[in-house]
Parts: C-alpha cells; structure tokens; sequence
C-alpha cells in the first residue's frame, strides 16, 4: 500500500512517499527549485519521492493532501467580507491565484501527475497533529498543533491512542499565535513565514521590558491558553502588511527597515515577544495535560519549531516526554496526511517510528566522482577511516569545512548530511562562519552537535535532542562558538544508529582534540535553500569563506580550485530571508 503526501500553496511545499506504513521519502520542493520557501506545487518533490522508492505513479494507491482548499477560501472570503473595503488590495492579489490555481487541487493531481487512484484531503490541524503522534514512539499521547493558519485553526488541542486522533479544542483565525510571532517577524523588519527563527535567536539579548504592554493591550490570554489577539493593532487579517499605525504608536518607533541597524528596543521587542509566546504554549500545555492526564506530548506546527518554547514545556509543564518531528511546520503536514491516511483512515496498525531525518535525496559515490571530473574540479580521495582522520585534522586546524554526505534532511536543519562545521572551541569561529560562509547577520547563533554520550559533560541535559529542537544551557566554558548569548544552546545530539558517519568524525575530532562537538550549521548561503546535488553544495563552497569541501569520499582545497567565472553577489543570486 503506497500514499502520497502533498503539501503546497502556502509556504514549504513538500511531499512524502509512505509504504506499507514507512515513511521512506520526504522532501521540499524549495530543494529542487532552489526557490526559499517555494511554496508551488511540489512536482520535483513527487518525483523525487517515486524514484526513491522505484515506483512510477500508477503505483501510489492514494494520493492525500494536508488541507482543505475549498474551507480555506470560504475563511478567506469571509474575512475579506468582514474587513471591507480595507482588504480589497489584498483580495484583488490573492483571488487570481485562487482561481487559477488554488482551487484546482484534484484537477492538477489527475491531469498533470496523471494519477487514476483516490485523493484524499484531511484538515490541515489533522495533518500537523498526524506528523507528531501517528509516527511517534507513543502509543497514546496528548497533541498540541500551533501555527500561522489552516483552514479557520490556529491552535488545536487534542490527543491520539494507537491510530486514532481526537481534536477536542481549537482556535480560530484570526487569533493565531503562529501570526502573532510572524506579526512582530514583520516589525524587526525581518522576513514573514521565513525569519521567525531570527526574531528567536536575537531575543535572548534583549529584556522583557514590553512583556506587560503586550499582555495588556494585545493578548487577552485565558487560563486555558486560550487567547484572543486585539485587532485593532494588526492588519494581516485584511492586508498586505502584518501591523499597522497603531502597532507603531504602541512601541513608539515605525517597523525597522529589512537590514538596518538592530538596536535595544528591537532585542527587548524580540525578547518580550518571545517570552509572551513560552508563556502562552506554557498555558496550553498545562491546560492540555490536566484535560487529558497524559505524559507524553506531541507537538506540530510551525510554533513547535521554536525550541525555547519546546523548552520549557519540558522544564515547567507536568509532560515528561516530548516528540517533535525535524520538519514540524506545513512542509511536514504532507508527511502528516500520508500517515493519517495509512494508518487511521485505512485503519492500519502502527509500526513505524520517526528516528532520522534524513528521507530527501543522496548521489552515490560514483556519481559524485563523475560530476568532479565532468567539470574539470581538482579532488582527493580517501576512504573509510582516512577522509574521518583528515577531516577532524582540518576541523581542528580551524578550516570551515562543507561536509555533503548521504540523503539530505527533511526539515530546516542540517543534522550532518548537509552541514557547514568548524571547531565550536574557537569563539571567532561564529563571526567567521556569519560573515565569511554564510553572509548573515552578526547576531545569528550557532548550534552544536555532540556526540550523545558525551552530552552530559557539556550541558545540563536530560533527554536526547536528535532534530535540534531544544534548548539547554551550556556547562562547558569551553566551546564559545556554540554557546549563545544566554549560555544556551540548540543541539543535535548524535547517536551511532542515526548517522553512523557523523558520528565516527565526531568521535574522531574527539580523539584528536578531547572536544566532542562540533559547531554544524545548514550548507547554504543566506537565503539560498540547502544545498541538494553535489553542483550546488560546490557552488556555495566556490562562492564563500569556506575552507574545503568534503563531497563524499572527495576532499576539494579551496587553495588549488580555479576561481568560479562570474561575478557572485548573494543578495542578486538568492532572496533575501
Ligand atoms: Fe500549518
């Protein structure tokens, strides 16, 4: 039995191959078209997917996708009705790509997938709370999905047992905590449905000091968790734009200019606005468990993807337990409809477990030997225990090296098959690897990834983190290049059974250097999706600070490759994010 996951039309395409219950390829579409975000229908994703499990479509029983189109654009125009005549810009915008396009769900899947079988469409909160609980090692779970918008949802509640799941509390659009976050997102200047992550990382300089102003005059926040947002301040229920005036008036300085100066009032934005949404998720959590009584939680959407939050969930809440998947917002709801189809709607016992990330696509060594030579590129090559020695040589030697091996990840983050490393022991490292690899901002942190055994020594850590989806506090003085601001870190804990590769060469930077991290951020440059095909992670190599690059088995020296002939500016090249 064969399904297909689909998700697109908002942000984070993607598309999921699940058989006989494994899920056994997931990707973005943004991989393939090299477009941030791309939020298109997910053709390259498909068709990656089939050819990874070597099926063609008339092979896939059922084709599911993680929303309903026609409950969207009835929220849609019932907003736009509500808010008239002020969102008529925003309706004369969006409309032609409903008509043209977003409508037509079914039509394209048959005519130009030319898919015979049944499509399937599951709301778009079930889709999030599917890719948590229906592939988590729980047998029964309580569930909380938080994101932008589904259909009306914005949050649900609910809980799962064995392949069941129950929604039992929602709410609606426009009171969105996913949209609130992407709101203050749009006020630091920085980029909606794609920088959220920024806002995250720059809190943690600021203090709380807008914490009280934004409780009283833009939450009104229930024992329950749940929440309504005052309107009056936000316009991305009738606009183009997120916040208005009186947003500005409130704060008392205009929305920040994208790239600008970032100053103390925007760290104290970021830092209230972060500690209001842990607040929030905190009494979600905490209404959820005594609603249900269960230990363990799932969580999805794209709210589970701030790992602060995550956090104190952990610390603060009575759920012991906690299983988020590495792509939990909407690219993951494609993963989400392929598992709710297989197991509750065709009522399929659960056997699968969602250990590792890494389902998108991987080049053998031969084919990234004949890329090498088709393109004229000077390599060496070593093997098995050599290429480990000589790339933990070089790491400790303080070269920024592109390590590009195996199947990519799904999700944000690059867990080690898609990864830029260096030495974590060296704080200049992370104003080397913002400036000169990656081109970003300053404030940006790094993360580390430990090898799991040795993660005790290093932080106050008490579960494993293998997606990077928690935080913890740094016990080590000794690698400032991974630890944040805070004293906190993001971490991937790394266990042999999950990537036996990059495991060993932590284990061999370990051997060398007593250090058993490695500071590991995603292979690409700003802006630009991750690297996919061997070409490309060359490319951002040839057009950053990096060291070397080790594709495959093939080390490539920055110091012996003939300069690329064009004239590279990231910001024409690639969006900014
Ligand atoms: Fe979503």
């Amino acid at each position: 039995m064969t399904v297909l996951g689909l998700s697109c039309y908002y942000h984070d395409a993607a598309a999921a191959l699940v058989r006989d219950g494994r899920l056994v390829a997931a990707a973005h579409e943004e991989r393939f078209t090299r477009k941030r975000h791309d939020p298109d229908f997910p053709y390259q994703a498909i068709a990656y997917c089939l050819q990874e499990a070597g099926i063609s479509i008339d092979d896939v029983d059922y084709i599911g996708f993680y929303d309903k189109p026609f409950t969207k654009l009835d929220r849609i125009l019932q907003t736009y009705f509500a808010t008239w005549p002020r969102s008529y810009p925003s309706f004369i915008k969006a409309m032609p790509v409903w008509i043209n396009e977003k409508m037509w769900v079914p039509q394209t899947i048959r005519k130009k997938l030319n898919f015979k079988g049944e499509i399937l469409f599951c709301d778009h909160h079930m889709s999030h709370a599917a890719s948590a609980f229906l592939v988590s090692p729980f047998k029964e779970a309580a569930i909380l999905t938080l994101d932008g918008v589904g259909e009306w949802d914005t949050t649900t509640y609910g809980y799962g047992q064995g392949n069941n799941i129950r929604l039992l509390k929602t709410i609606h659009f426009p009171h969105s905590l996913g949209l609130f976050y992407s709101a203050f997102t749009y006020y630091l200047g920085f980029k909606v449905n794609s920088a959220e992550y920024k806002v995250m990382g720059l809190a943690p300089f600021g203090q709380p000091a807008f914490y009280d102003l934004i409780m009283k005059e833009l939450v009104d926040l229930k024992d329950d968790g749940s929440f309504k947002l005052n309107m009056k301040y936000f316009s991305y229920d009738y606009g183009l734009k997120m916040t208005n005036s009186r947003f500005d008036q409130l704060f008392g300085f205009p929305r920040r200019k994208p790239e600008s100066e970032i100053t103390k009032f925007h760290q104290d934005v970021a830092s209230s606005l972060q500690k209001v949404t842990e607040d929030i998720v905190l009494k979600m959590a905490n209404h959820l468990y005594k609603e249900t009584g269960l230990k363990n939680l799932c969580l999805a959407g794209g709210v589970a993807l701030n790992c602060l939050a995550n956090s104190r969930i952990l610390k603060e809440t009575p759920f012991k337990e906690l299983f988020i998947q590495p792509g939990s917002s909407d690219a993951g709801g494609a993963v989400g409809v392929a598992a709710y189809v297989y197991y509750t709607l065709l009522n399929n016992q659960r056997k699968f477990v969602w250990k590792d990330a890494y389902l998108g696509p991987g080049y053998s060594q031969a084919e990234i030997k004949d890329f090498l030579i088709r393109k004229g590129i000077c390599f060496k090559e070593y093997n098995g225990q050599e290429l480990l020695k000589i790339t933990a040589r070089l790491l400790s030697e303080q070269n920024i090296i592109g390590w590009y091996q195996g199947r990519m990840e799904f999700g944000p983050r690059s867990l080690g098959n898609r990864s830029i490393l260096a030495d974590p022991r060296r704080g200049e490292n992370k104003d080397r690897v913002n400036q000169k690899v990656k081109y970003r901002e300053t404030f940006r942190p790094f993360a580390p990834s430990i090898l799991w055994e040795k993660a005790k020594g290093y932080f106050e850590i008490d579960r494993e983190s293998p997606f990077m989806l928690l935080t913890f506090k740094v016990k080590s003085r000794e690698i400032p290049a991974v630890t944040h601001v805070d004293n906190s870190a993001r971490l991937q804990t790394v266990k042999r059974e999950e990537n036996e590769l990059f495991y060993d060469l932590l284990s061999e930077f370990y051997s060398l250097t007593g250090c058993p991290a490695l500071l590991n951020t995603s292979f690409n440059l700003r802006g630009e999706p991750i690297v996919c095909t061997p070409e490309e992670a060359y490319l951002s190599f040839m057009r950053s600070g990096m060291d070397y690059l080790i594709l495959g088995n093939y080390v490539l020296d920055k110091k012996e490759m003939a300069p690329l002939l064009e004239v590279f500016a990231y910001e024409k090249l690639f969006a900014q994010d």
